[in-house]
């Protein structure tokens, strides 16, 4: 309907008819119009110059807005400008809003006491706002409430008691507001996310929330759980019963005198232990530093580890071992020659790098990769196939056109060699492994958390690289997408690797290394569509937001895939529980988190007509990292 050229009156009544024609006629349809009509109002009232809202269109078509069942169910407006005081009337007769969403706008005054009429409001993120006066009270009767967070507002008074009505709450964060008084005690049992950091409360932390870290009560005098004792508490260890109240002036028995003595005597004896383990790690430490000078280690030349130069003995080990390093086995070796790719200076041949030092990197599904270090110090990674039987002229067709790939997210294949008995494949060597061992490698104390920024920036890359991939013909895939497979560079730059290689060799029947990954229409390995691609790049997200690997998924829930782990847990509304216990500190990004992971399910859906191409799982992750730069920014 274009009616542009029309008088503002004409496009009024119009609009006027079309709710009347609605609201006669569909009883569904004008709960909507009713939704769009109480939208208009808001937006007149705190965002008239910065909603592009075209009354036009159905309001489930317009930004922020999601709809359900013909019902606006979600509105998010982060970051938009909105500016002013919400009136009655408007978010509050959206009666089926699960989610709302207008946290870092400059939203002010108290909240709209018809808030309480949205009974199904799940979401409520308000944070980083000017909103004022009390905690409402009417907050406790929102009983589906999982997630509350009122953080960096204007907000006084005490935090109300009430708020344990609130059974499901998962997330209540509070901080950097004006709240003042005591803490209630607090009982949730489903709360994870705590924060009341940076009020004005003051006395002891409840008994309920003592086992929530120190920070979640930053800025304040208090005391109790992890802030230390209260004055004239008992120590826990000292009490086992540990719920003495503070200050109870009870007399001690005799029992619990003896507790404090046996106690105070434990954790001096703990602590001399602990001093004295420290002491000869770093004795160990120094001794190990003083002869790294020269290690000890007999080096292992790439040749050494079987490889077969030149001679086609089906590459016995041991013999081949004794002949390739005497004389006419180095002249035949020779003669073979490795094919490079690109313009680049061929700084080394096939007789440099067989004498090169191995070290063995990974035993894929294709072959041992070992990292090989030239006597020019120069590093590269050589990947020798396995069960490689191509015909001769079909590997090089296929081998050159993964070596014409040229892009900054793939590993570049610097050169190959083939004979009847090798294939070597020649890459750049990337110092930081893969992301499979980034995320599930030492897991223990010691370990660099993986931040939300170099997650996102890791599934960009990986998605570049893969669009890159599927650019280059309509029927290319990788066919191999898993996170062994996502190598990354010194300074933490994700390439894929690996490129072109199930098309070369395909996968064995057997193998089971890909099988959290492979999409369920795959069948033969070697014809692996690009949507099965987007599949496995799906797993590949949700592997990196929960930090679960995929197999393990299989394994420890009972046959139930990591695609459908996720989409059961976010059924129940517990998305916190979902993302790696690493993730949890970047509540200002949550949102982001949680549409990152429904990319991930989208990508992973049953149908491959229904996953994203390539090139909208790159938009969308574009948009979310550019989202959650505005909101660190704020
Ligand atoms: C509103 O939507 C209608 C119908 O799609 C379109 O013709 C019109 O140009 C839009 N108006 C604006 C301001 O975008
Ligand atoms: C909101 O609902 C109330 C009562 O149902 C109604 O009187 C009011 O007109 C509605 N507001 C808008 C903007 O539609
Ligand atoms: C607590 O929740 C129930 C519904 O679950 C509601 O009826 C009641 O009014 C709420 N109490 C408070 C103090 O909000
Ligand atoms: C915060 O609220 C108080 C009243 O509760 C008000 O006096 C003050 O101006 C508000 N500050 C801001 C920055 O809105
Ligand atoms: C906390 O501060 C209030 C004043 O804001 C005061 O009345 C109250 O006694 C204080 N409580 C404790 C335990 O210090
Ligand atoms: C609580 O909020 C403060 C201020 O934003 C922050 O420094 C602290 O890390 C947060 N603590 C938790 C547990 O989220």
């Amino acid at each position: 309907m274009n009616c542009g050229h029309l008088p503002m009156d004409t496009r009024l009544l119009l609009l006027l008819l079309l709710f009347l024609f609605l609201l006669t006629f569909s009883p569904a349809a004008a709960d909507l119009a009713g939704d769009g009509a109480d939208l208009m109002t808001f937006r007149g009232a705190v965002g008239r110059f910065v909603l592009p809202w075209n009354t036009s269109v159905s309001p489930c078509m317009w930004p922020g807005v999601t709809c359900a069942s013909n019902r606006v169910v979600s509105l998010r407006l982060p970051g938009s400008g909105l500016i002013g005081q919400i009136p009655e009337g408007t978010i509050g007769n959206l009666s089926n809003l699960q989610t709302l969403s207008l946290r870092f706008n400059a939203l002010s005054g108290p909240l709209p006491s018809d808030l309480a009429r949205c009974k199904e409001l799940r979401n409520l993120y308000l944070q980083g706002n000017r909103f004022s006066g009390e905690i409402p009270a009417f907050l406790s009767s929102l009983s589906s409430l999982v997630r509350l967070n009122l953080a960096e507002n204007n907000f006084s008074g005490v935090i109300p008691l009430a708020l344990n009505n609130l059974t499901r709450l998962g997330t209540l964060y509070l901080e950097s507001n004006h709240l003042s008084g005591e803490i209630p005690e607090l009982d949730l049992p489903n709360l994870v996310q705590f924060n009341v950091s940076f009020n004005r409360l003051n006395g002891s932390v409840p008994s309920k929330l003592r086992d929530k870290p120190a920070n979640s009560f930053l800025g304040m005098s208090l005391c109790g759980g992890p802030l230390g004792l209260c004055p004239g508490e008992i120590s826990p260890a000292a009490a086992p019963t540990g719920a003495l109240p503070s200050g109870s002036g009870s007399k001690l028995s005799g029992a619990a005198i003896a507790g404090i003595v046996i106690g105070t005597i434990a954790v001096f004896l703990i602590l001399l232990v602990i001093l004295f383990l420290l002491c000869r790690k770093k004795g160990k430490a120094g001794a190990a530093k003083s002869v790294e000078a020269k290690p000890p280690e007999v080096e292992v030349a790439l040749r050494d580890v079987g490889i077969v130069d030149g001679f086609g003995t089906n590459g016995v080990a041991p013999a081949t071992k004794v002949a390739a390093s005497s004389a006419p086995a180095a002249a035949l070796a020779a003669k073979k020659q490795l094919a490079f790719f690109g313009n680049g200076p061929k700084v080394y041949d096939l007789e440099d790098l067989l004498r090169a030092s191995a070290e063995v990197l990974g035993k894929g599904t294709f072959g041992t990769t070992y990292k090989a270090v030239l006597e020019t110090g120069m590093m590269v990674a050589v990947k020798r196939l396995r069960d490689a039987n191509t015909p001769e002229k079909e590997f090089r067709e296929k081998i050159d056109a993964i070596g014409a790939m040229n892009h900054p997210n793939l590993v570049p294949l610097q050169a190959y060699y083939h004979s009847k008995d090798e294939k070597l494949l020649v890459y750049d060597y990337m110092p930081m492994g893969s992301l499979s061992s980034l995320l599930h490698g030492n897991r223990g104390s010691g370990r660099t958390p993986l931040s939300w920024e170099i997650r996102t920036s890791i599934a960009m890359a990986a998605a570049r690289g893969i669009e890159y991939i599927h650019s280059t013909s309509p029927t290319a895939s990788h066919g191999n997408i898993k996170s062994s497979n996502i190598l990354l560079t010194s300074s933490s730059e994700a390439r894929v690797s690996d490129h072109g290689l199930a098309h070369l060799v395909g996968l064995s029947a057997t193998s089971n290394r890909a099988a959290g990954y492979r999409a369920p229409e795959v069948t033969d390995t070697r014809r692996v569509s690009q949507k099965a691609d987007v599949y496995s790049f799906g797993v590949l997200l949700l592997e990196l937001l929960t930090g679960k690997a995929p197999a393990q998924a299989l394994l420890n829930e009972e046959g139930v895939d990591l695609p459908r782990w996720v989409q059961s847990v976010v059924h129940e509304e517990w998305t916190s529980e979902v993302f790696d216990m690493e993730l949890l500190r970047y509540q200002s990004v949550e949102e982001e988190m949680a549409e990152l992971l429904q990319l991930g399910v989208n990508c992973t859906a049953q149908y491959p007509d229904q996953r994203p191409t390539m090139s909208m799982v790159v938009a969308k992750i574009e948009e979310l990292q550019r989202s959650s730069v505005e909101v660190s920014k704020e």
